[in-house]
């Protein structure tokens, strides 16, 4: 089935969410994070993401932003860090985290082979914007989708047909790209063809759809399009 649109999930998968704690930790007086920053990253991730699934299934939404300054008080606390400065310059750090080094020359060639590009994202707007543009990829986009629109996060079925909304691509002739195992299983499960871009040779997640195909980076994406 041809595909016309590659769709891409944002924190993890285009943009790297360890580099605001790795960034913190060379910065003078941020000396505290030397040893501690990958623990701290870790925390931060795992918790941000928990809270968007409590929320989403409990009902009681907030916007992305909340949930990674939640997160954040969380993992802070639990590495023993009461510093407002750490916060408030981890959290600024957020609001321009890079790009991973493949991510431009992927869009390009996609963009080359005539098919459309999409952000689909737990992101709130104005941080996918600040995102997209400190990372230079803007004009590789032509939508960014954020689940707000939808007022409930990922895995919801609600914000995978946004998609289709936004770009008329039917799910079938939409790849969808996460480097979130459990975001990658849940866009097949909704009917994308799914690759799981899988950095760090992690196991699969047990969910009931596996991703059709599974990357080490991005790099195969445009390929992968253009041979489904
Ligand atoms: C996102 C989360 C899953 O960008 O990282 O939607």
């Amino acid at each position: 089935m041809p595909v016309s649109t590659c769709v891409f999930d944002a924190y993890g998968t285009l943009f790297d969410v360890a580099a605001a704690a790795r960034a913190a930790s060379a910065e003078p007086g941020f000396e505290v994070l030397a040893d501690i920053w990958p623990r701290l990253a870790a925390d931060w991730r795992d918790k941000q993401l928990q809270y968007t699934w409590l929320r989403a299934v409990t009902g009681e939404h907030v916007d992305f932003w909340s949930v990674t300054q939640d997160g954040l008080d969380w993992a802070m606390e639990a590495g023993g860090l009461d510093d407002r400065e750490l916060r408030e310059r981890l959290l600024a750090l957020y609001w321009e985290l890079p790009a991973y080094a493949e991510v431009p020359a992927m869009l390009a060639a996609i963009k080359e082979q005539g098919r459309s590009t999409a952000i689909l994202s737990n992101g709130s707007p104005d941080m996918l914007q600040a995102a997209v543009d400190s990372a230079g990829i803007a004009g590789m986009l032509d939508v960014v989708l954020s689940v707000e629109e939808v007022g409930v996060f990922k895995p919801s079925p609600q914000v995978y047909g946004l998609v289709e909304q936004h770009l008329g691509s039917t799910p079938a002739h939409t790849l969808f790209v996460s480097a979130n195992g459990w975001d990658a299983a849940c866009g097949q499960a909704f009917g994308f063809p799914t690759v799981w871009i899988n950095r760090l040779g992690v196991p699969i997640d047990r969910l009931p759809e596996r991703p059709a195909h599974v990357m080490a980076d991005l790099t195969g994406v445009p390929d992968l399009a253009e041979r489904l």
